[in-house]
């Protein structure tokens, strides 16, 4: 594993790096006024309404709200994930990534490996062309439907029988054995010497995101020489757990993805593109994982699994539901497919074409429709008893889902089923956590969100405002929700003002706070309503609003202690001080 990247690094690469050539590069800009216009990338538009600020180093559109730094753009543009998108702008910049000490980086190696791997899939795409025994693998390959179009596209490959073809001749190009065996190609024998870990099999290189080779499947070849199919070891770069065979292809095939379809097996994924389906991936041999899903969602809101129908697929289906709880909001949608007894989607889209497979997948269960029936065909609907279980094994998963409209929605869903008032379901129901104190406090101050927002949202927006406020300890003892948010602003821009909006959002992202990078970067999407000269005034306004409702809760607080007569002498006091300024009536 790598080490951290450091935050300051973040903050120097996004001072190098200007926003306008990162996207203008990808999406060509058009200068108005102080911004630049595009037509969206991320939704389809025939008017502009895609700006990018150099000011504020930031995109936002007004069209779908898709906004963000140069960092999230290339996230989303992309589909590179943090880390990635780093590597990719820092490359982009001449910069090198560095990582925090602790942990070994070894980004060198990591080098060598992938050209290692593309060196390896070139090798074996060859062997396809050539080889004496080619026919064998070509027939084979023809037997099932392939065309050479399509085993082009998925660059196809051949490893030839015997034991040490793709080492010598790579040996014979300069790639050394360490490397051979650290990219898992060759296996080294006890008793000295190596032998090819893939002999006599269809190779189906993997590619990352990225386009590089980082692993391979092979499918025997009638022999009968260990499994039917063989995956690459885990190596440095190949970690089988968060890697999909196909998404790479899908991605190439169609820029716009609405939805992937997750099945099982390499060939499922080349006979669907064959016919056709050109989005279908396929998880290496093992369950559908968090990773995975995070992964897909960051490509597409819609992901339909398919499953055979027998017991095992079944049992696959609800293992995929499980890990996708946690990370199911709404605008994720996920669907499930279950195919009749003893097909695949290999041989089913052979028998009923893109057609008849399209029809399938567009008759998907839905999530809460499987989840609803899976649950409720375990017990007796008809009893009390049963539907009380019921609730009893639904609510423990339901409260796995992200607090949210969607959970809120389910939890609705189960009430109806169960035949229960929504308010028996008790903690399903709420959307955010109440605080400790919250005993002691009276009715939440209305307004009081907004002014937190206009707050933060001016401080993004200028970040040199963080100067009008010389004591910024005023706050402390506020109860607000986003008051943790605004001092970590503070405090970041107290060190550092000359910060751009862009480098603040990435803040909480490279420490893995997507959440609170997310609403920075809604609210640094969403322009000023206000007029240059006039920020100034209505920023410290709004701070010292936030102080005197920090001192109404603070009252409030005091005068509880007072009248259960728990108060100290100095909060006595304190109480009555804060009367006397006669901020309550
Ligand atoms: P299946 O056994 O269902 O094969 O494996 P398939 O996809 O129908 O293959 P064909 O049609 O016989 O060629 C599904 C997936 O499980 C993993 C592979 O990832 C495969 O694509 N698998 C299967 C292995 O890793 N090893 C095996 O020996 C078998
Ligand atoms: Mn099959």
């Amino acid at each position: 594993m790598s080490g951290r990247i450091p935050t300051s690094f973040i903050d120097e690469l996004l001072v190098r790096v200007d926003i306008v050539d990162v996207i203008d590069s990808r999406v060509q800009l058009k200068k108005t006024g102080r911004e630049y216009q595009a037509c969206c990338p991320f939704h389809n538009e025939k008017t502009p309404s895609f700006t990018v600020s150099p000011d504020k180093q930031f995109y936002y559109c007004f069209g779908c709200g898709a906004h963000g730094s140069a960092l999230g753009f290339l996230m989303e543009y992309e589909h590179l994930d943090f880390v990635e998108a780093v590597e990719e702008l820092a490359s982009g910049a001449g910069m090198e990534v560095p990582r925090e000490a602790g942990q070994v980086f070894s980004g060198q190696s990591h080098h060598d490996l992938y050209a290692v791997m593309e060196k390896a899939a070139q090798f074996y795409r060859q062997q396809l062309k050539q080889h004496e025994q080619a026919t064998r693998a070509t027939e084979y390959l023809k037997g099932r439907g392939l065309t050479g179009e399509v085993a082009a596209a998925f660059e196809l490959g051949f490893a030839p029988p015997g034991w040490n073809n793709l080492g010598v001749c790579l040996l014979a190009q300069g790639v050394s054995e360490t490397q051979l065996v650290q990219a898992g190609l060759i296996v080294k024998k006890d008793s000295g010497g190596y032998y090819d870990r893939f002999r006599e099999r269809i190779m189906f290189p993997i590619r990352d995101r990225r386009g590089r080779v980082i692993a391979f499947g092979g499918r025997q070849l009638g022999g009968d020489d260990g499994p039917k199919y063989l995956n690459s070891a885990e190596t440095a770069i190949f970690h089988k757990g968060r890697e999909l065979y196909g998404l790479f292809q899908a991605r190439k095939a169609e820029r716009k993805l609405e939805r992937l379809l997750v099945v099982e097996g390499y060939m499922d994924v080349v006979a669907l593109a064959q016919f056709g389906v050109r989005n279908a991936v396929a998880t290496l041999g093992t369950a559908t994982t968090h990773d995975h899903l995070e992964r897909l969602f960051r490509v597409v809101s819609q992901i339909v699994f398919c499953f055979d129908g027998d017991r095992a697929g079944r049992q696959a289906a609800w293992r995929a539901l499980e890990n996708a709880l946690p990370i199911l909001s709404e605008g994720r949608q996920i669907l499930f497919m279950f195919l009749p007894d003893g097909e695949d989607p290999d041989t089913l889209v052979r028998k009923e074409g893109k057609d008849g497979f399209e029809a399938r997948v567009t008759d998907a269960t839905s999530f809460s429709d499987y989840f609803f029936g899976e649950l409720s065909a375990a017990v007796d609907m008809a009893s009390i008893d049963g539907r009380a279980r019921l609730v009893e094994q639904a609510r423990p998963l339901l409260e796995k889902l992200p607090k949210g409209v969607f959970r809120h929605m389910m939890a609705a869903r189960l009430a109806e089923i169960a035949k229960v008032d929504v308010s028996a379901l008790g903690g399903l129901m709420t959307t955010r956590r109440s605080s400790s104190r919250a005993s002691f406090r009276a009715t939440p101050v209305k307004g009081a969100p907004s002014l937190m927002r206009t707050v933060i949202q001016l401080l993004l927006h200028r970040p040199a405002l963080i100067a009008c406020i010389d004591d910024w300890s005023i706050l402390q003892g506020l109860e607000q929700p986003g008051l943790p948010l605004l001092q970590g602003l503070v405090e970041l821009l107290q060190q550092s003002p000359q910060l751009s909006c862009g480098a603040i959002v990435e803040h909480w992202r490279a420490q893995g706070r997507s959440e609170e990078a997310g609403h920075l970067a809604r609210l640094a999407g969403q322009p000023l309503m206000l007029s240059e000269d006039g920020l100034e005034v209505e920023f410290i306004a709004a701070v010292e609003k936030l102080v005197m409702l920090r001192d109404e809760q603070r009252w409030e607080y005091l005068e509880s202690k007072v009248q259960l007569g728990s108060a100290s002498d100095a909060e006595k006091s304190e109480y009555f001080a804060l009367s006397s300024r006669g901020r309550q009536q």
